[in-house]
């Protein structure tokens, strides 16, 4: 159905968080092309239910493929939580079983354990991401000892997506789900960052959590975790270009994304406007 010709590698997210992990990738890996897909007209996606994240991730997949690329990347943990075992089990061998869907939710799992000395570990995450149980789920498979704490933090979102990151309303909220995190386990040593629109919010984070607790954005595992899944499947790496390229997809106006996405990127961007569904 899909051509089998080299095509770029695809990242999605619900809006522009999947920024910073396409930055993460491209610092590892520049040699690939990429295409980024925000769905900026439809995000938050943190408060929408399962089969809602699933069906808006399986149409941006989809063009994704349309559009030429043989793997796609979920940079966004709400839909790597909600939406990829469906999409790998159920949509992926009815279009095309060569190609590949990856989350990012497994490899920051795996390398959480090198991480913490307490062994126990604070998740940051939207609603959907910590409703669903994902990173509890994948840590305790992978490192039974640590115990894992979630808190959801709902206006963090908004606020990265709304440029207030830097505004004193970003300081309110990110001190209150830092503070509700750590009263609920003092001992946690380590906090993952399980929304790609969270560093973003670094410089509050920093300001408000005690010096020897560790912050984990994902940007620098998922790209590590791609190297290493490229290196393994070689088929599929061929059928990845290699352009140096990078290309902005967005549901939403055009102009706000090329504005918006220069505060993740720190560089000029120019974006395609598309509908999906
Ligand atoms: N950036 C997405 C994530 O990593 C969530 C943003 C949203 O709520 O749409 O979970």
């Amino acid at each position: 159905m899909f051509s089998k010709s080299p095509g770029p590698i695809g990242i999605f997210d619900s809006g522009y968080g999947g920024l910073t992990i396409l930055h993460g990738i491209r610092q590892q890996l520049p040699e690939y092309d990429y295409l980024y897909l925000g769905d900026n007209a439809r995000a938050p996606y943190g408060p929408r239910s399962f089969d809602v994240v699933y069906e808006f991730t399986r149409q941006a997949v989809r063009f994704l493929f349309e559009r030429g690329c043989q793997l796609v990347i979920l940079g966004c943990n709400t839909a790597s939580a909600k939406a990829l075992r469906s999409i790998q089990q159920k949509d992926l061998p009815q279009w095309d079983a060569d190609r590949r869907v990856l989350g990012i939710i497994r490899p920051t799992a795996e390398i959480i354990g090198s991480l913490t000395k307490s062994r126990h570990v604070g998740i940051l995450a939207t609603e959907g991401t910590i409703k669903s149980e994902s990173y509890n789920l994948e840590i305790k498979k992978l490192h039974p000892d640590i115990e894992v704490t979630g808190v959801a933090c709902p206006f963090w979102v908004p606020l990265v997506e709304y440029n207030e990151a830097d505004s004193p309303g970003a300081d309110y909220f990110v001190k209150k789900n830092l503070d509700q995190l750590m009263r609920i386990d003092p001992q946690i040593d380590a906090i993952i960052l399980g929304c790609t629109h969270y560093p973003l919010l670094m410089p509050k984070i920093l300001k408000y959590i005690h010096p020897g607790i560790r912050v984990i954005p994902q940007g620098e595992y998922v790209a590590s975790a791609l190297t290493d899944y490229l290196h393994r499947h070689t088929d599929l790496e061929a059928r990845c270009s290699k352009g140096g390229t990078a290309h902005y997809l967005t549901t939403e106006n055009a102009d706000t994304f090329r504005q918006q996405a220069q505060l993740f990127l720190h560089e000029p961007v120019e974006a395609e406007k598309i509908i999906l569904g």
